[in-house]
């Protein structure tokens, strides 16, 4: 089921998907230095959190601490984090023409509590509708790397959070059904790029796409 739109607003959205320790932040980073040196007003956040609720919501879904929480407080909670965000920041920047480059967004639930967790794409997709008012992204970069590449990035650096610590099982079913996402996708707001590989060439793919879809 593709999400549906009323997403009218002149800004551009754009979302950065993917597994674990694939580099999404550090690109992100770079991106926005790059819309900024090409004179673009650029808002740029991450999910969970981005607003001061929704960050008090992700210390809660992330905390490794929580290891008792139910799949479904989970499902609610990204989307609670979600709804604010998109409320107080996404949807005013995108009216008032902003590109908002997202580090994560409703991808992220189709895949992790829908498809992973089980929860089912449609009902998520409902979920994200409410939260998000129905906006999707213009365009959605999923960087794809092997597991093993991911998590061995990420245990040499970030701390380690709930999601982090499920099994290699967890997260070989998460990049599969982003690929699957991105295959189904392809030619329309999905594009998939290989993160598996130096950082500086990641960066030029994704300036690569970014500047055609902006056609700058
Ligand atoms: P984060 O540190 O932001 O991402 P990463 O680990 O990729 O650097 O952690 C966010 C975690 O939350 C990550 O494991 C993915 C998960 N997540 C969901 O399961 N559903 C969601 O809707 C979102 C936004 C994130």
């Amino acid at each position: 089921m593709q999400p549906s739109t009323n997403h009218s607003q002149p800004g551009f959205l754009i979302a950065l998907e993917g597994g674990e320790g694939v580099g999404k932040t550090v690109q992100a980073g770079l991106l926005m230095k790059r819309l900024q040196a090409a004179g673009k007003d650029v808002v740029a956040v991450r999910e969970p959190g981005g607003t001061v609720i929704s960050e008090q919501i992700r210390a809660v879904v992330l905390s490794a601490k929580n290891t008792g929480m139910k799949d479904t407080t989970e499902v609610l909670l990204f989307q609670a984090a979600r709804a604010q965000i998109y409320r107080e920041v996404v949807i005013p920047a995108l009216e008032e023409g902003k590109i908002v480059l997202m580090d994560r967004s409703r991808d992220s639930s189709v895949v992790y509590q829908g498809m992973v967790r089980g929860f089912g794409r449609e009902l998520i997709e409902q979920l994200n509708d409410i939260s998000t008012k129905k906006t999707v992204p213009n365009l959605t970069i999923l960087l794809d790397a092997p597991v093993e590449v991911g998590l061995k990035r990420r245990n040499g650096t970030a701390k380690v959070d709930r999601l982090d610590m499920q099994n290699d099982g967890f997260h070989q079913k998460v990049r599969e059904a982003y690929v699957q996402l991105a295959k189904e996708n392809k030619g329309e707001r999905w594009v998939m790029i290989d993160a598996n590989k130096p950082v500086t060439d990641v960066e030029q793919a994704v300036w690569q796409t970014v500047e055609e879809k902006l056609g700058l």
